[in-house]
């Protein structure tokens, strides 16, 4: 066995830049999210001012989650992962920086430009084409520095983390690039290159694979890294994992049209988007299972380990939404949940559930090493955090659950006479208290991220980086 020590540490600067601003976009994100929250309680909280209305605020808020708190903890995740498994430095330093600050430069324009009223109207996909041109630019050299890095890898086989990484980033990619096509017509308005319902179905393809590809592909790249790593467990099944792959992505791309059922889209599209949901069921639960056996004979490492708890609930989160989305899928069922807060509740279960406590979970694992510190500041505060996460989330689904169920029974009671039962304020009304505890739960969730702020900048501050560079050196074991 010979052992040869490569003089090129990891490029580790771009990975903590981005585990850092994972944290504070994060803060910002759900901060906004408990804004919002309240102006559906207190209405005057709109301030009536244009630039702080619901309308313009909530796809901040979509924004700052997803692609500024989401983004940010993929591309550090994926670039520590695919460094680690590769046994490799990145590519490029500089395309590398250059995606770091080309990802901020457009999260801050999307700040500037959303409250001010520009937007495609397109939902998660709302920055006006000069954000979108530089958002695209960005993406590709992402794709470039990790593919690049994968290429030049010391390793034979790509680990399978790498793969769900890979695939988030091509698709993301070609959903972006499509849907994108558009005619500019000034500087901040554009029209959409598609017409009618061809549009809503470009649209739906680009938001279900969003949902598929952003907020599940990429963030199951995670898991395949980082629940083995903490559980200090090989993954459950590689040969699971593999067929886990092929499936989740051959089925994720024909879901779109769940999102289109009773509309123009043609009857066979929606019932063939309704048939692939509920087949996804299969490969998400594969996936979900695999990572929860990887604990088989580490489950009392949970009475311990607060990360390893989020890791795992996450997973269990990820479980209960794509048992929920399928579900949703069918088109009666559909009938009764897609205007109320149902579809927002399952939207959070995977958002709150899912994404952020896998980023969450993740950024805890990396910190330390990436700062040369043996462990997080202080146990105890990640364990409050599970707790406020885990409460806030529980609060923020039960509520819209029966805020859905009740909405959509409401609006559909018909009398005798084929007059409507109640009003559309007297659902309002109903809906109030679980207005309140969505903006609680929500409260609960986002005051645990200042708590991992603090623990974060502790560890940060009592750190030494160049420790970390050191250890960051790879060692190149010959033969295994
Ligand atoms: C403290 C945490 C959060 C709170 C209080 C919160 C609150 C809200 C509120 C009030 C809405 C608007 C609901 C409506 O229109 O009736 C919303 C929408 C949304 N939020 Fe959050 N949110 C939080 C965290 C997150 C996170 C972490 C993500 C994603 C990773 C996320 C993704 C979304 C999405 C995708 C929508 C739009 C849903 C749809 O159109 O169906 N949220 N959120
Ligand atoms: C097998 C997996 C899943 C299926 C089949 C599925 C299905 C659905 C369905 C049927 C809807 C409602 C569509 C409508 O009535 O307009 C929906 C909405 C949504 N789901 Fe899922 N879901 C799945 C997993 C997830 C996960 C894991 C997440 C999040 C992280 C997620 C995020 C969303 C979002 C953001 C929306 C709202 C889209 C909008 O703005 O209208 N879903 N999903």
């Amino acid at each position: 066995m010979s052992t040869a020590i490569s003089p090129t540490a990891y490029n580790y600067k771009v990975v903590r830049q981005f585990a850092i601003m994972t944290v504070v976009w994060g803060i910002l994100g759900m901060g906004l999210g408990v804004f919002i929250a309240s102006q559906l309680v207190w209405p005057q909280l709109n301030l009536d001012l244009p630039w702080t209305s619901f309308g313009r605020l909530r796809p901040l808020h979509t924004n700052l989650v997803i692609f500024a708190f989401g983004g940010c903890a993929l591309f550090g995740t994926s670039y520590y992962v695919v460094q680690r498994t590769c046994q490799t430095r990145l590519i490029s330093d500089s395309m590398a920086a250059f995606t770091f600050w080309g990802w901020q430069a457009v999260i801050v324009g999307a700040l500037i430009t959303l409250p001010m009223g520009y937007t495609t109207t397109k939902e998660y996909a709302e920055l006006e084409w000069p954000l979108a041109i530089l958002l695209a630019i960005v993406w590709v050299t992402y794709g470039l520095v990790f593919f690049g890095t994968i290429v030049k890898r010391k390793t034979k086989h790509i680990y399978v983390g790498n793969w769900f990484y890979g695939a988030f980033i091509v698709v993301t990619a070609m959903l972006h690039i499509v849907n994108h096509i558009s005619l500019p017509v000034s500087l901040f308005k554009s029209y959409s290159a598609y017409a009618g319902a061809t549009d809503a179905m470009i649209q739906w393809w680009y938001g279900h694979n969003a949902v598929g590809f952003f907020l599940t592909t990429g963030f199951l790249g995670m898991m395949y890294y980082f629940v083995p790593k903490q559980a200090e467990r090989p993954i459950y099944s590689y040969r699971l994992s593999i067929v886990h792959f092929w499936a989740l992505i051959t089925l994720y791309i024909w879901a779109g049209p769940h999102h289109l059922h009773y509309t123009a889209l043609p009857d066979w599209a929606q019932s063939l988007g309704m048939v692939m949901s509920i087949i996804l069921l299969a490969p998400s639960w594969g996936g979900m299972i695999n990572g929860m056996m990887t604990l088989s004979g580490a489950w009392h490492k949970l009475r311990t380990d607060p990360i390893l708890r989020f890791l795992v609930v996450s997973l269990a989160f990820y479980g209960m939404s794509t048992f929920e989305g399928p579900m949703m899928a069918i088109k009666t069922v559909t009938s009764l949940s897609h205007y109320p807060d149902w579809t927002i509740g399952h939207v959070h279960a995977g958002a709150l559930g899912w994404v952020a406590m896998i980023s969450i979970g993740a950024v805890y694992h990396m910190i330390p090493r990436l700062y040369g510190r043996a462990q997080m500041h202080s146990v105890g505060l990640i364990n409050a955090h599970f707790w406020l996460a885990t409460i806030g989330t529980v609060l923020y689904i039960a509520s819209m659950w029966v805020n859905g169920i009740t909405q959509g029974l409401m609006w559909r009671a018909i009398n005798d006479d084929g007059t409507l039962t109640y009003s559309f304020v007297e659902a309002l009304q109903a809906s109030h208290p679980g207005y309140i505890v969505r903006a609680l739960g929500g409260a609960f969730f986002a005051s645990g991220m200042l708590l991992m702020a603090y623990n974060v900048f502790r560890t940060v501050r009592a750190a030494n980086p160049v420790e970390a560079d050191e250890a960051a050196k790879i060692v190149v074991v010959g033969a295994h």
